[in-house]
């Protein structure tokens, strides 16, 4: 359990879908994610879950209490209908709220899609982990991943001091 592994910042990826969990759709996050992360990350979990507050919440706080990936993405749930549970799930456990991510998301996406207005993802800490909320679509992963990918490793490196 480690921050970095080999020089390379831990990550957990979870993916919030009701018919991916259940296998009425394939997943499609995921391999985006990974793509998008690059070669510079290590991936040390990867969990496809309900919208289910509780078992987000509790997935979370194993991943930073236990030190385990210095940075969580999830992707999905965090629209407007009453199954959107990520954003409530992520600020019930984060010791502090880091705004910008989320605002800078949401910013660069407007230019992409106008429904990006309608992501209530927010971004945390946790103990010394970052958790960083991406909707839930392929393409949003991809440009919202591309926003924050710049930044991420000096937010990671101030975590890990
Ligand atoms: N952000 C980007 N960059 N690209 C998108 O296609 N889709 C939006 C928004 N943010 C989108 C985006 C839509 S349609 C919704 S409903 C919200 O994210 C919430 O998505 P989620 O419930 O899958 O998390």
């Amino acid at each position: 359990m480690a921050q970095t592994v080999n020089g390379r910042f831990t990550v957990a990826l979870i993916v919030l879908s009701d018919r991916a969990a259940d296998g009425t759709r394939p997943d499609a996050c995921l391999p985006v994610m990974r793509e998008y992360l690059g070669a510079g990350y290590e991936i040390v979990r990867e969990v496809i879950l309900p919208d289910d507050a509780s078992r987000l919440q509790a997935e979370l706080i194993d991943l930073a209490d236990t030190s385990s990936a210095a940075l969580v993405l999830t992707s999905g749930g965090t629209g407007l209908s009453p199954r959107d549970r990520t954003p409530q799930a992520t600020l019930a456990v984060i010791d502090y709220e880091v705004p910008g991510i989320g605002e800078a998301i949401r910013a660069a996406s407007l230019a992409h899609v106008r429904t990006a207005m309608l992501s209530r993802a927010v971004a945390g800490v946790r103990y010394r982990t970052l958790i960083v909320n991406l909707p839930g679509n392929p393409k949003a992963v991809a440009e919202s991943i591309a926003v924050i990918a710049p930044v991420l490793p000096h937010a990671l490196e101030l975590l890990a001091q």
